[in-house]
C-alpha cells in the first residue's frame, strides 16, 4: 500500500495522454470568452434560485449576504490554485489529476472519488430543482397538468417525471455525442444572466432598508439533532440557527452556487493556448458570478423580510409575489429552466471526463475510457448518467447540498495543498499562471476550506465517510491492481507486440531546459495513451479554420 501512497503520475506522462500532439487536430477551440460563459452556465443555478432563500430563511437572515461573501473568497482563493495548476497540467481530470501528480495515486483516486459524488449528486440536485422550476412556469402561463401528472412531478422527494426526464435526455443526448453549440450556449447563458440583472434592477427599485433588520438575526438553539454541526460537537455546545454561527453554517452550503468554476479547467483539452486562457476563464467567470450573486442576495432581502421567505418555495419569486410584481416572478421561472439546464450539462459533461480520466489510468475499468462510434465516452456518460437519475429519484437529494459541498470542499483541500508540493518538487514547471504569495495563499486558503468543513453538519460527514470507505475498498480490491501507472512502472520497455505510442513532453512544460532523456519518462504505449480528447461542445456555429499541417495537409 505504501508504494501506492508514492506512486506518483508523472506530469509529462499526464499532459502527453491527453494534450501532447493529438490536441491541435481539433477542429473546436474554446477562447477566455467561451470559457467565461461556460463558467457562467456551469455556477448560475439552484444555489442562486433556490438554496440562497432556504439559508436566509432558516439559518443567517439577511446576513446570508455576509455567508455568501465568505463563501465567494473561500472560492477565490481556491481558484488561484485550480488556475495554476491547470496552466501546468491543463488535461481533463482537474483535481484528480492534480493531486495524482502532487501526491500519488491513492490521494488522487480518493479525490476523484469525492468529486464524482459531488458532481452525480449536484446533478441530482439541480434536477430536482428544475422540475419545480418547470413545473411552476407551466402554472405560471396556465398551461394545465393533467391530475395523474400533477402527483409526479414538481415535489420535493418521491418519483419525479420532470427530473427523470430531462436528465434522460441530456444523458442521451451526450452518450450519442450530440452537441450543444457554442452559439446556443452563449445565448441560454446570456438569457439568464439577463434575468439576474432583471432581478436586480427592478428589485432594487422594492428595496427596503427596514427588512435588512436585524441584519444579524439573534441566534437561536434549535432542537434538531440532526442539525448538529463538527464545531457544535466540538464544543459540546447546543445547536444554533441564526446569529453569528448561522452566517458560518450558512456559508459552506452556499458554496454550491459556486460550484462551476472549478469544472471549466476540465476542458483544457479543447482550449486554444490552455495554459493562459483557462486561468483567466476560472477567475473571471468566478468573480463575475461573485458580483452578480452579492447583487441578488441584497435585492432578495431587501425585498421581502426573512421571516417571510418559505423555504420550500423559490425565494425569488417570492420576493416578487410580495411586492406585487408579480410578472417578474414568471421571468425569474423562465431564467431558471435554461439555467439550470447549462448547470446539468455541465456537471454531467464534468462528471463524465473524471470517470474517464480515472478509466484511462485504470483505476476505474478501462471501458470506461474507451470511445464509442460517436466519438465520445459513451459507456462512462451512461454509467455517470444512470447513477444521477437513481440518485435523483431515490434519495431526497434536496436535503443533500452539504454532502455536494464536502465533496467540492476536499478537493479544494488538496488543490491547494497540490500547489505547494508541486512548489517545492518540481520548481522546473513551467507555469504561465502563479498563485500570488506562495505559501501564504494557499495556506490561508486551506484553513478557511477547513473552516467551512467544520460548519457542515455531522450528518453531512458521517454519510461522506461511507461513501469514502466505499471508495477505498474499491481502490483495493480494483484500482491498486488495475493501474496502468503501476503497469507501466513494472515494465519500462514496451513488449514488442505491442503498438509503441511515444509522447514526447513538450518543451514548453519547462521553466528551465526539459531534463536529459534518462530523467523524464520514456515512451509510454497502450491505446490510452492515443485517445483523442473528448469534444461534447461544438464550435460548428463558429467555424475557425485550423491552419495547415506542415506538409501542407489540413487538419482534421
Ligand atoms: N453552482 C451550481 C448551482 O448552483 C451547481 O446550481
Amino acid at each position: 500500500m505504501r508504494n501506492n501512497v508514492l506512486r506518483r503520475l508523472p506530469v509529462e506522462r499526464a499532459i502527453g495522454q491527453s494534450y501532447g500532439g493529438g490536441r491541435h487536430r481539433l477542429g473546436i477551440t474554446f477562447k477566455t470568452r467561451d470559457l467565461v460563459v461556460l463558467g457562467l452556465g456551469a455556477m448560475i443555478g439552484a444555489g442562486i434560485f433556490s438554496i440562497s432563500g432556504v439559508q436566509a430563511a432558516t439559518m443567517a437572515g439577511p446576513a446570508v449576504i455576509v455567508s455568501f461573501v465568505i463563501a465567494g473568497v473561500v472560492c477565490l482563493l481556491a481558484a488561484m490554485s485550480y488556475a495554476e495548476l491547470s496552466s501546468i497540467v491543463p488535461v481533463a481530470g482537474s483535481a484528480y489529476s492534480f493531486t495524482y501528480i502532487a501526491f500519488g495515486e491513492i490521494w488522487g483516486w480518493l479525490v476523484g472519488w469525492a468529486v464524482i459524488l459531488e458532481l452525480l449528486l449536484a446533478a441530482s440536485v439541480v434536477a430536482r430543482a428544475w422540475s419545480l422550476f418547470a413545473t411552476q412556469t407551466l402554472t405560471d402561463f396556465g398551461v394545465p397538468i393533467p391530475a395523474a401528472l400533477a402527483q409526479v412531478v414538481g415535489h420535493g422527494e418521491g418519483f419525479d417525471v420532470f427530473a427523470l426526464l430531462i436528465l434522460l435526455l441530456l444523458v442521451l443526448m451526450l452518450a450519442t455525442g450530440g452537441r450543444i453549440g457554442l452559439r446556443s450556449l452563449w445565448f441560454m447563458v446570456l438569457a439568464k444572466v439577463v434575468v439576474i440583472g432583471l432581478v436586480i434592477g427592478v428589485g432594487l427599485w422594492f428595496f427596503k432598508p427596514g427588512n435588512l433588520t436585524p441584519f444579524i438575526p439573534p441566534a437561536e438553539i434549535t432542537a434538531g439533532a440532526s442539525e448538529h454541526t463538527v464545531l457544535d460537537t466540538l464544543f459540546g455546545g447546543p445547536t444554533h440557527i441564526f446569529g453569528l454561527w448561522g452566517i458560518f453554517a450558512a456559508a459552506p452550503t452556499i458554496v454550491f452556487a459556486y460550484i462551476g468554476f472549478d469544472l471549466i479547467t476540465t476542458t483544457a483539452e479543447e482550449t486554444a493556448d490552455a495554459p493562459r486562457q483557462v486561468p483567466r476563464g476560472v477567475l473571471i467567470s468566478l468573480l463575475l458570478t461573485t458580483v452578480l450573486y452579492l447583487g441578488v442576495a441584497v435585492t432578495m432581502v431587501g425585498m421581502i423580510s426573512y421571516r417571510n421567505l418559505d423555504p420550500a418555495k423559490p425565494p425569488l419569486a417570492a420576493a416578487f409575489h410580495a411586492v406585487g410584481v408579480g410578472a417578474m416572478s414568471n421571468v425569474v421561472d423562465i431564467g431558471a429552466v435554461l439555467g439550470l439546464t447549462t448547470v446539468m450539462l455541465a456537471l454531467l459533461i464534468s462528471v463524465t471526463r473524471v470517470i474517464f480520466s480515472m478509466g484511462r489510468d485504470g483505476l476505474l475499468p478501462s471501458g470506461l475510457a474507451v470511445l464509442s462510434r460517436f466519438q465520445v465516452p459513451s459507456r462512462a456518460t451512461l454509467v455517470a448518467g444512470t447513477a444521477a437519475i437513481l440518485m435523483s429519484q431515490i434519495l431526497n437529494v434536496l436535503t443533500l447540498e452539504q454532502l455536494v459541498v464536502v465533496g467540492t470542499l476536499l478537493a479544494f483541500l488538496f488543490v491547494c495543498a497540490s500547489v505547494l508540493a508541486l512548489r517545492g518538487s518540481r520548481p522546473d514547471l513551467r507555469r504561465p499562471f502563479r498563485v500570488p504569495a506562495v505559501p501564504m495563499t494557499p495556506v490561508l486558503a486551506i484553513l478557511a476550506t477547513g473552516w467551512l468543513m467544520l460548519n457542515l453538519k455531522v450528518r453531512t460527514w458521517e454519510y461522506f465517510g461511507i461513501w469514502m470507505a466505499a471508495g477505498l475498498l474499491l481502490y483495493v480490491v480494483y484500482g491498486r491492481r488495475h493501474s496502468t501507472l503501476r503497469a507501466f512502472l513494472a515494465s519500462p520497455a514496451p513488449p514488442p507486440s505491442m503498438p509503441v505510442q511515444p509522447v514526447q513532453p513538450s518543451p514548453a512544460v519547462y521553466a528551465s531546459p526539459p531534463p536529459p532523456p534518462g530523467q523524464i519518462p520514456g515512451p509510454f504505449y497502450g491505446r490510452q495513451g492515443n485517445l483523442p480528447p473528448l469534444r461534447y461542445l461544438s464550435a460548428d456555429d463558429e467555424f475557425r479554420p485550423n491552419p495547415p499541417e506542415p506538409g501542407g495537409r489540413p487538419r482534421q
